[in-house]
């Protein structure tokens, strides 16, 4: 007798092969990813294209066209930018395939979202560089969920903004200790501060409802690392979530944890045998 029978065949994609992956940006994220599929390390998931500023490539390194892309996948991982998901996630779930998206701040646009729900593609955000994500979906799809708060520390000179004027830019520059510098919905902080705007709509995203999710900004002169403090308070238990990332080699604006967060969802989309969900 033999466990053959067992071994799990890769069986995501619409022909019963591997999923067939296109990687939008080939960036600290985007790179990783498609180099990860290419080397065959992903169990049941293939490299289909590559799409970046320079171009589109299937997985030979052939020219090919955006359109020819979304025919050879089943799964379109976004890592390129909030314009890039604007401008080609709609094509993507249009045709019929699975969008991951990472750029999720692009999201307080309610009209793109509403494009991307629409599929017949099936929209997934990335969990990327946050925690809990998953704690908060239950209670909020349980009914449980009274409300979040969620702070984020940075060094004050990340939070200069184009909108500041020369005064505000001064005050925020002066600062000695820990200062509230902006609280509000996460649209609100995702739109005056777009560095900050994929955790506060990833948390807006997995609360199911905005308008229970209250976000602040705080400059902290002392904070070596960026923190982000999710406080959840709910009918079924309270939770308190702090990540600290550190920075991504390849840029120091991204976090190194999320190719691996997107290399751990790929798989699981992929019908890995044994997973949390
Ligand atoms: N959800 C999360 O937790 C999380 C965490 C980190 C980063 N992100 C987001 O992921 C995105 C990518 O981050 P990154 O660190 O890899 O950025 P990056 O700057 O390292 O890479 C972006 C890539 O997109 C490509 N690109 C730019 N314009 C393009 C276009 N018109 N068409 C195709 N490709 C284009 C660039 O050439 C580059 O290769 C950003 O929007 C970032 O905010 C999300």
């Amino acid at each position: 007798m033999t466990l053959t029978h067992l071994r799990h065949p890769a069986t995501a994609s619409a022909q019963g092969g591997p999923l067939r992956v296109a990687v939008l940006g080939h960036g600290s994220i985007g790179r990783p990813v498609a180099d990860a599929l290419k080397s065959g390390n992903v169990d049941g998931a293939a490299l289909a294209a590559v799409v970046d500023s320079h171009g589109t490539q299937d997985a030979a390194g052939e020219s090919i066209t955006f359109a020819q892309a979304t025919e050879l996948a089943d799964l379109f991982v976004e890592a390129a930018g909030q314009n890039v998901l604007a401008e080609f996630g709609p094509r993507v779930v249009a045709a019929g395939v699975d969008l991951l998206v990472l750029s999720i701040g692009a999201l307080a646009d309610e009209r793109l979202h509403e494009q991307l729900f629409g599929g017949p593609g099936r929209l997934y955000l990335s969990t990327g560089a946050i925690g809990g994500l998953d704690l908060i979906r239950a209670v909020a799809d349980g009914g449980t969920l009274d409300k979040i708060c969620i702070e984020t520390y940075k060094q004050p000179r990340t939070l200069v903004q184009d909108w500041m004027d020369d005064q505000q830019r001064a005050e925020l520059l002066e600062v000695t200790g820990r200062t509230e510098v902006l609280r509000g919905t996460p649209q609100r902080i995702a739109t005056a501060f777009p560095k900050s705007a994929n955790v506060a709509m990833a948390v807006a995203m997995a609360a199911g409802d905005p308008a229970k999710v209250e976000a602040v900004v705080f400059a902290d002169p002392e904070c070596s690392l960026t923190s982000n403090e999710i406080t959840v308070q709910s009918r079924t238990g309270s939770y308190l979530f702090q990540i600290r990332n550190l920075p991504s080699r390849d840029n120091p604006a991204s976090s190194g944890v999320v190719p691996f967060a997107v290399l751990r969802a790929i798989q699981d989309l992929a019908g890995r045998r044994e997973t949390l969900i």
